[in-house]
């Protein structure tokens, strides 16, 4: 099979971690990697890279951060690799992450699949905890809920501005990520754990609330439960080992995954996936982190948020024995305890990267 991947480094660390993620699939593909023979299993996966160049560079060239016909140039790839967008010392972030936010709804990519898992090896924030406590899912609902480009600003400059902002629910985008999430519950620890802030939002998450309820007979195999953001964001400090799937808004998911992102070693190996379930469009597979403008530049970012991303991606693709052989080599080169600086090893960015690569077999 031939997939024709989108790669989109961005800004910041964004072009530092994504040529070893590109590299980590060229290995885990029968044509990339040098070392492998014809005839094992990735024989006949082939991936052909078309890297743009959008970004800080196009805005500083072209005047947009992206072309105008972004979204169908996208369109026709098979998936999606994107690194990190966003470079607020120049640009306000809400221009730069407008595109990212606009290709995640119009390619339907409801789904944002964020695993939290500690790697044997990795040192854990959280005392007394071990990965035996920390492995568990987050799947944020990706289409809707505060991201949805509804609102206005009055009166701009007076003393009564006014700037209003919509979220919306839809019993539709709800009911398909809780399936979702139950679907995935049932190939990991048979346990969802929705969350909403539906005693304070009587509306949105009421409506929430109801679905869960509506819908859980239909999964008797798995155990359901709701809980409060504030409840969970302690809980995840002081019990992550509860979660198993959790199903979460779209803001909120984006609030626990850098918590879930941090209790697992840090956002330098939090990698995450914007699913579009139906295949109607191509998806795309990026980590957690940012730009990270406080350290892009020096070649110490970690490379391996973008390279379990793209395990990710390989996963969409139905190529579960290319993705657990990255999976794999990341889990191999973490437990010899090497590391860049975010995991207190010395490593570069592009060691770091070659340290996975070259055990990916
Ligand atoms: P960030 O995720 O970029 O960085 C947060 C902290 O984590 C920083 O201290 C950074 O150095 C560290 N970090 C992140 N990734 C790392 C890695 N791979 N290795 C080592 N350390 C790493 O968040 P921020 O600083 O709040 O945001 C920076 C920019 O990125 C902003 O413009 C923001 O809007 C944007 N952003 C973009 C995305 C995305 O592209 N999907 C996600 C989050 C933030
Ligand atoms: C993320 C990011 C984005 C989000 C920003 C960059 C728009 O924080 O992917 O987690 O809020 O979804
Ligand atoms: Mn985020």
């Amino acid at each position: 099979m031939k997939y024709r991947i989108a790669v989109y480094p961005g800004d910041g660390i964004g072009l530092e971690v994504t040529p070893p993620a590109v590299q980590a699939l060229q290995a885990a593909s029968a044509h990339g990697s040098p070392k492998r023979e014809r005839g094992t299993q990735a024989e006949g996966l082939e991936l052909e890279f078309t890297e743009l160049d959008w970004g800080l560079r196009h805005y500083q060239q072209h005047g947009s951060v992206v072309p105008e016909d972004f979204l169908e140039v996208l369109r026709t790839f098979d998936a999606i690799l994107l690194g990190a967008v966003g470079w607020p010392a120049l640009l306000p972030d809400h221009v730069t992450l407008a595109p990212l936010v606009k290709i995640r709804q119009a390619f339907d990519q409801y789904a944002c699949v964020r695993p939290a898992k500690l790697y044997p090896g990795v040192r854990c924030s959280l005392a007394g905890k071990g990965p035996e406590d920390i492995d568990f899912v987050v799947i944020r609902e990706n289409s809707e809920g505060e991201y949805v480009d509804q609102g206005g600003r009055l009166k701009r400059g007076t003393p009564d501005e006014v700037a209003v902002q919509t979220a919306l629910h839809t019993r539709r985008g709800i009911e398909r990520i809780l399936r979702y999430g139950f679907a995935l519950a049932r190939q990991r620890r048979n346990k969802l754990t929705m969350i909403t802030k539906s005693n304070a939002q009587k509306y949105g998450y009421v409506l929430w609330d109801e679905i869960l309820v509506e819908l859980a007979p239909q999964f008797p195999d798995i155990a359901a439960d709701k809980q409060h953001c504030d409840a969970a964001a302690m809980n995840f400090v002081r019990s992550p080992e509860q979660f198993d799937v959790v199903v979460a808004s779209n803001l909120f998911g984006d609030l626990l995954t850098d918590l879930g992102g941090v209790i697992s070693g840090g956002l330098g190996l939090a990698p995450s996936t914007n699913t579009n379930p139906e295949r109607t469009f191509p998806s795309m597979f990026e980590p957690v982190h940012g730009s990270a403008p406080d350290i892009a530049g020096r070649g110490i970012a970690n490379p391996v948020a973008a390279i379990l991303s793209a395990a990710m991606l390989l996963d969409h693709l139905q190529q579960p024995q290319a993705a657990e052989r990255i999976r794999t080599a990341v889990a191999a080169t973490l437990a010899s305890g090497v590391g860049t600086p975010d995991l207190g090893g010395k490593l570069r960015t592009e060691e770091m990267g070659r340290e996975v690569v070259e055990r990916i077999k």
